[in-house]
């Protein structure tokens, strides 16, 4: 398949025997050029002749890379093992600079063109604006009936978390709620996600959801409160719970998906062996007929990027696939089964296979250090009160087929990709799969400075935080004596250590 015109590759630039200092440059010029013209629908191809010069052979040589901001013999930061100070790009191979305006959603550098040819058409297939079915365009039809957006780019943000709240005070789309109940059940009437968007009035978009953050009088977020209006007032939620989720901002996802199980596995402590108050646990999920490691999605239902955007495909749009072949349709919502499809399924293998491959090949943006010793102090504290015991500074991705630039890379994502039980809090009552109401993946928190530079950025699966110390202080339950640590530090260390959370 091929959506995209195919036109030569105006973006060739070859940077392997670029001396490192001139590559940020380099690279800041390569990005536009892919931004720009990918805008246009013309960068890539798959034709062999559009082979970028540093890719004639199609294996293509370990590009150079933006230099890491540390020289190794830093003298205010002695070898530590703990906080491996010689830091490597953030993100291996797949690292790009950050001081771009659109950090998010941007392709990894040196890719060879045979790979473009699916990321490419992906990119296109994530941007566009699905129509409901007949409307003409074969390709980009089937949105519906029942949606949360018609397009992956309604929720993720290349500049970083959309706004939840649209211009009129109410909830943006970016916002979805899930819906369930401590024993893993779905409504017998909404099923698991509440759509509140839908292609006519012949079928009725589910209802409207509002909440508002509970505070106390210092101001101190105590809670979170939902207040549904059902469309059809014969179908109340009745004791079903609902779960806020924001849209986390995309970075890396094709080295995460590298993480091998091995290591994921040997980094749980499900049963606390080690005394450390914390017991990571592996969310095993069944994936057809295989018994795999969930690690996309808040309490990481999803294991392995093609199921996960197919499920995003699905619940959040309405899009049917090869893997969820029957519509977002309940058993009890009979008019919703008689809308017309925009085929069988709606979004072809190829197309699906597309999406991954443009996931997949996600960038992640280069830490930004304004002050290297501050930024190693605050790596120091991370570790020291305990934030580094889930957000697993570094990892090491496997092996790729697909994309061998992604193998073997040395990345900084700070996550375990483990459960862990965050406290009543934190506790949403609705069960995902094995991951039970309190249970949370670690999310990932490179690039997070990024979307923390926006004041109206908001944080946790709902949400709920305003700014990333709101979000350490809403840690419970495991984190919890992490937490006290470090409401503990000295204000300055608290700010030291913020400091490098927004660098990373
Ligand atoms: C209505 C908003 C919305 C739309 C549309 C949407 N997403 Fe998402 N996406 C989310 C939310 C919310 C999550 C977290 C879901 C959860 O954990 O419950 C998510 C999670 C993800 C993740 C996993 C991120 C991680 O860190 O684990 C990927 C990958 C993803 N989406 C890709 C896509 C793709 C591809 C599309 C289009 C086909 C898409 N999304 C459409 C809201 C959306
Ligand atoms: C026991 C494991 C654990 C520890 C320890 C821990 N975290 Fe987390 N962290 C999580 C989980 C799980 C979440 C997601 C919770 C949610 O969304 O409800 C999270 C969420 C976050 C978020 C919000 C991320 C986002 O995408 O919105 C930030 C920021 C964060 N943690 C920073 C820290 C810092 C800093 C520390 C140390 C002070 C720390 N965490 C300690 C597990 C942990």
């Amino acid at each position: 398949m091929s959506l995209l015109p195919h036109s030569p590759n105006h973006c060739s630039l070859n940077l392997s025997n670029t001396p490192s200092t001139l590559l940020f440059p380099a690279i800041r010029r390569a990005l536009f050029c892919l931004t720009a013209t990918l805008l246009l629908s013309a960068c890539g191809g798959s034709d062999a002749s559009d082979n970028s010069s540093n890719d004639s052979s199609n294996t293509p040589e370990l590009p150079s890379q933006p230099t890491p901001p540390t020289p190794p013999d830093n003298p205010d930061s002695p070898n530590n093992p703990e906080t491996d100070i010689n830091w490597l790009p953030a993100g291996g191979n797949a690292t790009i600079a950050a001081d771009i305006s659109r950090p998010f959603l941007q392709i990894m550098p040196n890719l060879p063109s045979s790979a473009l040819g699916g990321v490419s058409p992906g990119r296109e297939l994530f941007i566009t604006e699905w129509t409901p079915a007949n409307q003409g365009r074969v390709l980009f039809d089937g949105v519906g009936p029942l949606f949360n957006a018609n397009a992956c780019t309604q929720c993720h943000s290349a500049e970083g978390r959309k706004p939840i709240y649209a211009a009129n005070g109410e909830l943006s789309d970016a916002i979805l709620f899930r819906l369930g109940n401590k024993q893993g059940l779905a409504h017998t009437y909404y099923g698991e996600q509440m759509q509140h968007q839908s292609i006519d009035t012949s079928i009725a978009a589910e209802g409207k959801m509002r909440y508002t953050i509970t505070a106390s009088n210092g101001n101190q977020p105590t809670g979170i409160q939902f207040d549904f209006s059902a469309t059809d007032p014969n179908q109340p939620l009745g004791d079903t719970a609902i779960s806020g989720r924001i849209s986390p901002q995309l970075v890396g996802m094709g080295l995460l998906d590298l993480i091998p199980e091995a290591d994921i596995i040997a980094a749980a402590d499900p049963d606390d062996n080690n005394n450390d108050g914390i017991s990571g646990r592996v969310h095993w999920v069944q994936d057809g007929k295989q018994r795999r490691i969930g690690r996309f999605g808040w309490k990481a239902i999803n294991s392995s990027l093609r199921t996960q955007n197919a499920n995003a495909m699905s619940q959040d749009m309405g899009l049917t696939t090869s893997v969820f072949m029957d519509p977002n349709c309940t058993a009890n919502q009979p008019i919703c089964w008689t809308a017309p499809n925009g085929g069988t399924p709606e979004v072809s293998d190829s197309s699906l296979d597309a999406v991954t491959d443009f996931m997949a090949a996600l960038a992640v943006p280069e830490r930004r250090v304004a002050d290297l010793s501050t930024f190693n102090k605050g790596a120091q504290l991370f570790t020291q009160v305990g934030c580094a015991s889930c957000h697993t500074p570094k990892q090491k991705t496997g092996a790729s087929g697909r994309f061998p630039l992604l193998a073997q890379q040395t990345i900084y994502p700070y996550t375990d990709l483990l459960l862990h039980d965050m406290g009543k809090g934190l506790d949403d009552g609705v069960k995902e799969k094995n991951a039970e109401s309190y249970e949370w993946r670690t999310p990932p928190l490179w690039g997070i400075g990024i979307v923390a530079r926006d004041p109206e950025a908001r944080f946790l699966h709902d949400g709920r935080a305003s700014s990333l110390t709101e979000a350490i202080l809403w840690h419970g339950g495991e984190a919890e004596s992490t937490k006290t640590r470090f409401r503990q530090l000295p204000a300055t260390q608290q700010q030291t250590l913020l400091s490098f959370l927004n660098g990373i």
